[in-house]
């Protein structure tokens, strides 16, 4: 049953403008519902991509670069506040063209050169049409926000055909996380007009947070350079050769080393 036989039913006399007007929102209805759906599923692929690369490094390499991952859907009442502040054209053609947010996928990763590691991994993949990078890493914010953003163009494969969908994404190290949770807050708590005293520390927490990422990489850059000289290689013995004690023994501290190393890394 359709909403005007619904009006109908509950007494309503509709005369043909109104039925005209309640197909109109019917259709509208629908056609935000199809608009949506598809940034729904725009995330989905790249989610999708990103597990599978989460996956494939905890199962393969000791070590997995992608620490937490979050997506979002920009709700309606937020599309509308973009558009009006955009002053774009209020139709979906328009819409999709100018509001490249609408899905959204954030990375983060444990060290820098995992968030660029990442980006590459994630872009290489020919099916991803990389349409804007902004690299906030390396150029921040004037108020110290780091962060690498791309809008990526990824294919939703629908049962009509296949439409391409924009997806924003995020990526940054947990310390980079932490500071743009916290001012997100302030700057929202403040109305958006944060007082000079907290821009001013907030500035200071930005340069903190840099200086710990640059000590971790580091120490990371050190734990793998001592990784990679202190591997030690058995001597190859036949299949059905009995391996010699000393062998034996050097396979046993190997496996408890990269066991060690293994955990650590998960802490
Ligand atoms: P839009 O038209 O709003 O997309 O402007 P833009 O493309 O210049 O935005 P930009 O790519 O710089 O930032 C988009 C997103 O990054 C925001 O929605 C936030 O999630 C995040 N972001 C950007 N700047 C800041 C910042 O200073 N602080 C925090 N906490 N987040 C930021
Ligand atoms: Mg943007």
């Amino acid at each position: 049953m359709d909403s005007t036989q619904v009006l109908r039913e509950h007494g309503f006399d509709l005369d043909l403008a109104g039925e005209a007007q309640l197909n109109d929102m019917k259709q509208l209805r629908e056609e935000f519902t199809r608009f949506m759906m598809l940034y729904k599923f725009g995330i989905d692929e790249v989610t999708t991509k990103l597990s599978i690369l989460q996956e494939e490094f905890s199962l393969v390499h000791d070590y997995n670069p992608i620490e937490h991952l979050t997506s979002r859907l920009k709700t309606p009442e937020s599309i509308i506040h973009k558009v009006k502040r955009k002053q774009c054209n209020p139709s979906f053609d328009s819409i999709r063209a100018s509001v490249m947010d609408i899905a959204g996928v954030r990375i983060t990763c444990s060290f820098v050169s995992d968030t660029y590691r990442v980006f590459d991994m994630l872009t290489g993949q020919q099916d991803i049409r990389v349409v804007e990078v902004k690299d906030y890493i390396k150029n921040p914010k004037p108020n110290g926000y780091k962060s690498l953003h791309a809008i990526l163009e990824v294919p939703v494969f629908m049962s009509t055909g296949v439409v391409p969908v924009m997806v924003e994404v995020q990526i940054r190290t947990v310390a980079m996380d932490f500071w743009a949770s916290l001012e997100h807050k302030i700057y929202y708590k403040y109305n958006k007009d944060v007082p000079a005293n907290l821009v001013g520390e907030l500035r200071a927490a930005a340069d903190t947070a840099n200086q710990l990422d640059l000590t971790m990489e580091r120490l990371h850059d050190e734990v793998k350079k001592f990784e990679q000289s202190s591997v030690v290689v058995p001597t190859t013995t036949r299949a059905t050769e009995r391996p010699k004690l000393s062998d034996r023994t050097l396979r046993d501290l190997n496996e408890a080393r990269q066991s060690f190393f293994q955990h650590s890394d998960s802490e």
